[in-house]
């Protein structure tokens, strides 16, 4: 007969210095303390890691974005885990609120990367026995991993704030091909028709918005995308919008605020009107546009933890709308 063991080590939450904010709010929701951790640097920029008590046989949560400086972030989550796993934790998850290096999931040309698969692989390679996450750029990136992962979504969270600006005539719209299926969950949440635009990507930091699929004349868009890195594509759609007739009220919703490079700029378009993204990654307070509203992910992520910890359900947490 199989003997099950039913004991968990006590949870331990551990934090890089990515998010430290969100990994002070995950803890306080659980009504624990962080644990403590002496990071430094050599001289040559080297990340040194010591974990300051014994986590011998203890359920491990590391909290850690893999936002830019996204190598950085990188780096010092591996070794985090790295010195965790060799500290002999009894399980270690990870949490990475954003997932970097996703949007490389495929081989678009010959000789590229596919650097979602590599990171999959690092994380894996180093220790951890279990990852969480909210909106993966491609869902299809779970199966890099052969460890669990709990791929939660924010899209109810958002959902939320996009109901209470109360925007009448409005459609959820689809800034690529690629997003049409988190649209769809919008939409199915608030009730409203779906518009996709066809996006070509012209570069690293170009896009352009070439068709709008649906009716948009005299509608106010609501934007959805997983992420808003430099703000183009946000900006691209705009323009495509108003050109076909929307009305220039247009809301945005995104899991992850990036915002690099003209990311401002670009949001400061004046035919958007309201922006939605959570905190998943530290947003700096000049990067915090007046009209824009951030969604705390801490209760999910905290809820998240406890079900994991206690061997409970997550599938709650994880239910997309079909
Ligand atoms: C692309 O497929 C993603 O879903 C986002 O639309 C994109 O990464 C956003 O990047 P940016 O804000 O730089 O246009």
């Amino acid at each position: 007969m199989n003997v099950v063991s039913c004991t968990r080590g006590e949870m331990e939450l551990f934090a890089g210095t990515a998010n430290s904010e969100l990994a002070a709010e995950v803890a306080d929701q659980l009504g624990r303390s962080l644990g403590r951790l002496s990071l430094s640097r050599f001289p040559d920029g080297e990340v040194n890691i010591r974990i300051d008590s014994s986590v011998r046989g203890k359920d491990v949560f590391v909290i850690q974005p893999t936002s830019p400086p996204v190598n950085e972030n990188l780096a010092e989550l591996l070794i985090m885990v790295d010195a965790l796993h060799r500290a002999s934790a009894g399980r270690i998850t990870v949490v990475v609120p954003y997932y970097g290096y996703a949007r490389q999931d495929k081989k678009a040309a010959g000789r590229e990367p596919i650097t979602a698969r590599m990171v999959a692989d690092l994380l894996t390679v180093v220790g951890a026995d279990r990852i969480m996450t909210i909106d993966l750029h491609s869902p299809q990136i779970q199966g890099f991993f052969s460890i669990p992962v709990d791929h939660l979504s924010s899209v109810e969270l958002l959902a939320r704030h996009v109901q209470a600006w109360q925007m009448e005539n409005a459609v959820v719209v689809s800034p690529d091909a690629g997003r049409v299926g988190m649209a769809t969950e919008y939409a199915n949440r608030l009730g409203l028709p779906v518009v996709i635009v066809h996006k070509r990507r012209i570069g690293p930091e170009h896009t352009e918005a070439q068709h709008v699929i649906g009716e948009v004349c005299g509608k106010r868009p609501i934007i959805i995308d997983d992420m808003i890195s430099t703000g183009g594509t946000v900006a691209r759609t705009v323009e495509a919008l108003v050109e076909a007739g929307a009305v220039q009220e247009i809301g945005a919703a995104a899991t992850h605020a990036v915002l690099v490079g003209s990311a401002v700029e670009n949001l400061a378009h004046p035919a958007i009107s309201r922006i939605v993204v959570t905190n998943t990654i530290a947003i700096p307070p000049d990067k915090r546009l007046e009209k824009m509203e951030v969604a705390s992910v801490a209760p999910l992520i905290a809820s998240a933890i406890e079900r994991v910890h206690r061997d409970k359900s997550v599938s709650e947490l994880l239910a997309r709308a079909a």
